[in-house]
């Protein structure tokens, strides 16, 4: 079944993550507030706002109304800020206390449909590992949501980094890239 806040947008129905993805990230977090990055129309919202207040960012307005209708349907809208911004040219400034930072961006370079996949962080929009370096300033713990088998040695920098599979029928759909101070992660069936 498509969610109403989701019909006539296949674009954001393919990259909308999965609730219990979303509720098992959220459960990793220690209390405190979360920066959500890209928050597309609120996938990872709903769940990670069942833990924690949560100010999720997204350059598409249209995205951030089906966020505040997804968000609304569950009855959470009240634990959610959104801000329209284009995370290239960022007015948020680094700081504060953020429990964690959870970042989503489109896999797919420039110019590309969203299954299009790119072969490097760096090409995704916007692009990833600067987008991580730059999160990095608001809290020492980062999860980016990232296509099965992509390169996190530029994410090496900024703390340790350990790969969190999220399977479908025993393969990865997707894996959470966890940097900083995170629990040791089993892969989680989706
Ligand atoms: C993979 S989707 C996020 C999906 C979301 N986590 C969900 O579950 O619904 C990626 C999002 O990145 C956003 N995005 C792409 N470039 C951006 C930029 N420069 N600034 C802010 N958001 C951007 C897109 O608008 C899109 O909503």
């Amino acid at each position: 079944m498509v969610e109403p806040w989701l019909a006539g947008d296949p674009d954001a129905l393919y990259m909308a993550a999965p609730f219990k993805a979303a509720l098992a990230l959220s459960r990793l977090i220690p209390r405190g507030r979360v920066l959500e990055l890209c928050c597309g129309v609120g996938g990872l919202t709903r769940g990670l706002a069942a833990g924690h207040p949560v100010l999720a960012v997204d350059r598409d307005p249209s995205r951030l109304v089906q966020t505040a209708a997804n968000l609304g349907g569950a009855g959470i809208e009240a634990r959610v800020d959104l801000i329209c911004c284009d995370l290239t040219r960022p007015s948020l400034r680094p700081g504060g206390a953020w429990a964690a930072c959870v970042l989503d961006p489109d896999w797919s370079p420039p110019g590309q449909p969203p299954r299009a996949w790119a072969s490097s962080l760096e090409k995704m929009r916007p692009p990833a590992g600067t987008l991580a370096r730059w999160a990095r300033g608001f809290s020492p713990r980062l999860a980016l949501r990232l296509p099965p088998e992509t390169d996190l040695a530029p994410l090496a920098g900024l703390g340790p980094v350990q790969a969190w599979p999220m399977l479908k029928h025993g393969r990865e759909a997707f894996c959470f890239a966890l940097v900083g101070d995170w629990p040791e992660s089993e892969a989680v069936e989706l």
